[in-house]
Parts: C-alpha cells; sequence; structure tokens
C-alpha cells in the first residue's frame, strides 16, 4: 500500500514525484488530499503572483480546420459545423475593442486555417501591435514550421499556446488521424520554447482512453518542457465527432490536477479554463481555489461565438464582451481574487519585457 501522505508531503516540499507516485496519488486520492493540495497550491502562487487572476481576452477567428482531430466539433470532417472566417480588419477590431474594455493580452485561437497564409497572421500581429504596442499577442493556430513561427515571433507575437494533447504516443494515436504525431507536436513546442515564445503546453482530462499513466506521463513531460503556461480542462463530448457518447472529464480530477501542475511548476500561468466552467457552473471559481490564476474570457464577436463549438454546451456564447468581463470580474471578486488588466507575464519574462520598454 503506497504511503500517501508521504507522497503528498513530497509533492508539497519538492515539487516532483515520479511516475509511480503520481499514479499512487490519483489512484488513492480523497477529498482531504485534494483540499489540503488546493490549499498549499494556491498559497503558492498567491507568493508568486498575489492575489490577482490575469485575463486573456480570446478571438477565435476562424473555426475551419484542415485536421481531423477525434473530439474536436470544429474537426474537417464535421460537415454540420456552420463555418466562418474573420476579416483582418474584422480581428484588429476586436482587438482594439478589447484594448479598450482593459485586455492586455489578446490571444488569437483557430482551427489550422490555410486561408489565413503566414504572410496574413503577420500582418494582423504587426497591425495590433502598432495600435496598441503594450498589448501581449498570444497565438494559438496550432502546428506550424519553424519558420512561420520566427515569422510570427518576429512579427511582434509574444506567447504561443499548443497542447500537447497527450505525451503517450499511442494515446495520441486514438485521439487523432494517423497524419497527426505526439512526435511533431511536441518538437513543435520545443521550437517554440527556442525561437523565445513564452509557451503553453497541456492536456485534457478524462479524454477517451486516457490512463493515470497517461496523466503521470502528462505531468513528467511538462516538468521536463517546463513551459511558461499549462491550459489543462476537462474532455467534454460534441455531439457531432466520433466520441460523442464518451463520458466528459471529471471537475474534481481536474482540480487536483491543477494543484498539482501549480506544485510542480510554481512560476506557471495556468487558466481556469471555460470547458471547466461548463462542466460546473463554480468550476472557474473552483480551478482559481486549487491554485491557477488566469481567466480567458470570449472577445469574439457574439454573432460567431455559437460556431466555434469545440464540445457541447459550451458556456458564454450568448454575451458581449463588456458583460462577459463584468460577470468575471464579479464572480472573482466574490471568491477574494482581483481581475488585473495587465499584460500578465510569466515572472520569468516580466523583467526581460521591463527592461526591453526601458531601452
Ligand atoms: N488549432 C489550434 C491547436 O491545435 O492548438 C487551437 C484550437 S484547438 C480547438 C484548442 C484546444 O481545444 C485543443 O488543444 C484541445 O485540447 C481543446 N479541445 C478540442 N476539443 C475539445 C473537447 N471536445 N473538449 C475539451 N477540449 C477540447
Ligand atoms: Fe482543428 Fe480542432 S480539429 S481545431
Amino acid at each position: 500500500m503506497a504511503d500517501i501522505s508521504g507522497i503528498t508531503d513530497k509533492l508539497i516540499k519538492t515539487g516532483s514525484l515520479n511516475r509511480d507516485e503520481i499514479i499512487s496519488l490519483l489512484e488513492n486520492r480523497t477529498p482531504e488530499i485534494r483540499r489540503t493540495l488546493a490549499e498549499k497550491a494556491s498559497a503558492v502562487a498567491k507568493e508568486i503572483y498575489g492575489n490577482k487572476v490575469f485575463v486573456r481576452g480570446l478571438i477565435e477567428f476562424t473555426n475551419y480546420c484542415k485536421n481531423d482531430c477525434y473530439y474536436c466539433g470544429i474537426r474537417c470532417g464535421n460537415k454540420n459545423a456552420d463555418r466562418y472566417r474573420l476579416t483582418e480588419e474584422e480581428i484588429v477590431e476586436c482587438a482594439s475593442s478589447g484594448y479598450d474594455l482593459g485586455f492586455r493580452t489578446i490571444v488569437l485561437q483557430g482551427g489550422e486555417d490555410p486561408y489565413y497564409k503566414d504572410d496574413l497572421i503577420v500582418n494582423i500581429i504587426k497591425a495590433i501591435k502598432k495600435d496598441h504596442p503594450d498589448v501581449a499577442v498570444t497565438l494559438s493556430i496550432g502546428e506550424k514550421s519553424y519558420e512561420s513561427y520566427k515569422a510570427f515571433f518576429d512579427a511582434g507575437a509574444d506567447r504561443y499556446l499548443l497542447r500537447h494533447e497527450t505525451a503517450d504516443f499511442d494515446h495520441y494515436a486514438k485521439l487523432h488521424p494517423a497524419n497527426l504525431s505526439a512526435e511533431n507536436r511536441q518538437q513543435c513546442l520545443f521550437n517554440l520554447k527556442t525561437i523565445g515564445f513564452q509557451t503553453g503546453a497541456g492536456f485534457m482530462v478524462g479524454s477517451p482512453y486516457q490512463t493515470y499513466k497517461n496523466i503521470a506521463d502528462d505531468l513528467l513531460f511538462l516538468k521536463k518542457l517546463d513551459p511558461e503556461m499549462i491550459g489543462i480542462g476537462p474532455f467534454i463530448p460534441h455531439k457531432d465527432t466520433v466520441f460523442a457518447d464518451e463520458k466528459a472529464g471529471d471537475l474534481e480530477l481536474t482540480l487536483l490536477l491543477l494543484s498539482m501542475i501549480r506544485l510542480m511548476l510554481p512560476t506557471v500561468l495556468l487558466p481556469a479554463t471555460t470547458a471547466l466552467g461548463t462542466i460546473d457552473p463554480g468550476g472557474r471559481e473552483m480551478g482559481i481555489l486549487a491554485g491557477a490564476n488566469v481567466v480567458m474570457p470570449n472577445l469574439s464577436p457574439v454573432g460567431v461565438r455559437k460556431k466555434y463549438s469545440l464540445y457541447d454546451n459550451k458556456i458564454c456564447t450568448g454575451e458581449e464582451a463588456a458583460e462577459c468581463m463584468n460577470c468575471l470580474k464579479n464572480r472573482i471578486e466574490r471568491i477574494g481574487y482581483e481581475i488585473v488588466t495587465d499584460r500578465g507575464d510569466n515572472i520569468r519574462f516580466k523583467m526581460a519585457y521591463k527592461n526591453e520598454i526601458k531601452n
């Protein structure tokens, strides 16, 4: 029988566990262990970032995608998806209205849509940066070549989100068609880091076929990659996908993993995701109390929000950006935290950025 309190103590004191210890902790977890780890994790987040929750304005600019990931509602094989693309002008306009609402990070997310050639993405980044030099631009547009990533970085993009999805090659192959590989996805992440992006990886909790061993490997992969941001949220089925009848990921396991990640990678920027808020109305607040420190309200035009449907019953698809922001602000304040609108860089990058604007 594993010594669970020994493992919990080791995680709190050292931030490191081996694969067997992670698996034991997941197998033998109790509500009390989760509470203890949540308390320690939120204390660590507060020690580093204070009482602050950083906001990122999310612009979902295209739901066209050339990929066919089996879990994803906007996969190319979904013939029921109502497809849309925002123009360069609409994206820049959306970013400006986010700026006026106080957002200092804009996340441009979309399917892998060949319509947006590198030059167009570069122009969009430059236009946002020209209008608002103090805004951080985050991209989340999938797997690209080293050269493309470098062009985006040179144009002024600051951060890149690319969940590794699962570190295990066999598990990856069960979630994706054969033209996509875990190897390439992981290589992209290492390329992004080499280029100098603040880089985000992550995975879905409770994706089909996922085992505790897979999750342990995910945590160990994250520890090795040492990204500046980590996005995890529950898998939620979408009715028009291969996994329509699978069950959603578990709230309590997602919260435990948020706490474990905070303890293993203390400085990481860790969102309480929309998916977490979708499986439970208080999910995002619980995520913050478990160690998360980022929220990503939707800045996309209301008319397209429902169409960016990765999973069923997604929340916040009917509100204007300003309403979203107010609602989140109130929710976060109610649990004793404060929404802040600065860039919210990872503490490791913050000093570098300050020096850059001084020079
Ligand atoms: N195309 C970009 C990429 O590949 O990174 C960004 C868009 S992709 C839809 C963003 C993330 O949504 C994926 O990395 C995946 O983890 C998550 N996602 C997709 N389908 C989901 C589902 N059914 N439930 C929960 N999360 C999902
Ligand atoms: Fe491409 Fe989901 S399959 S964004």
